[in-house]
């Protein structure tokens, strides 16, 4: 596993840069929604948003990614459009407003590009995080939340919201599973930004477990 030049959980600056991340369907949405109204409700000044997409250039590459037709995608063009996603995000969303103090809770960065292309896509995980380094001069997440379920649960969840499934929800059980186990790997490796909560738990308890970890590093 690569090294990362990580801020970890320690650096506390006035800014806090927060990620959810796990399988479709483990409930990073609702977490995300808490947390946010959460701190709102502490007048903590905070920012909710999400990869892809959350600016409108990458609303629109979210909608090249994600549409079922672009089959024939080929992993390396999918790789570059999440990094080109991340690059507008970065430097339209993320970091004007770490700049100027905010908390940014964001659903899903560097990670799900690790898990997803680097090792479930097969297109590396040194390469994938060369790529994203270099676009976001090696920033990395204060702090992770690792929702951890198994997929068949999310898939069910995502089944119960009755839509039909995206490019990437569609494929392969096996492939969602090595995200999954991706994941749990990246956790064990970086401890110091990691944490894992069990996502089958009720979410009002998996709330109270990362309000745990958020007001500990607000100070
Ligand atoms: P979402 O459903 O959480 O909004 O994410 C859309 C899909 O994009 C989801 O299947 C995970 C995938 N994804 C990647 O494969 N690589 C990435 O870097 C990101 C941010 C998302």
């Amino acid at each position: 596993m690569p090294e990362q030049n990580q801020r970890g959980k320690g650096s506390k600056g006035k800014s806090l840069f927060i990620t959810f991340e796990g399988v479709e369907g483990s409930g990073k949405t609702t977490q995300i929604n808490m947390l946010h109204a959460h701190l709102l409700r502490m007048k903590v000044d905070v920012i909710a948003t999400h990869e892809p997409g959350g600016t409108l250039i990458g609303e629109e590459i979210r909608r090249v990614l994600l549409d079922p037709t672009f089959k024939q995608m080929h992993p390396m063009t999918e790789t570059v459009l999440y990094a080109a996603d991340r690059a507008q995000h970065f430097y339209e969303v993320i970091k004007p407003a770490l700049d100027a103090g905010k908390v940014v809770i964001c659903d899903r960065f560097i990670d799900s590009t690790l898990a997803y292309q680097g090792v479930a896509r097969r297109v590396g995980m040194e390469g994938v995080q060369n790529l994203n380094e270099w676009i976001t001069d090696d920033l990395y997440p204060d702090i992770t939340f690792l929702l951890d379920i198994p997929y068949r649960i999310g898939l069910k969840r995502l089944q119960e919201r009755k839509r039909s499934l995206d490019r990437m929800e569609d494929e392969e059980s096996s492939f969602h599973e090595q995200v999954r186990e991706a994941y749990q790997t990246l956790a064990k490796f970086y401890p110091q930004r990691f944490v894992v909560l069990n996502g089958t738990e009720k979410p009002e308890n998996i709330h109270h477990y990362v309000m745990q970890e958020v007001t500990k590093l607000l100070g």
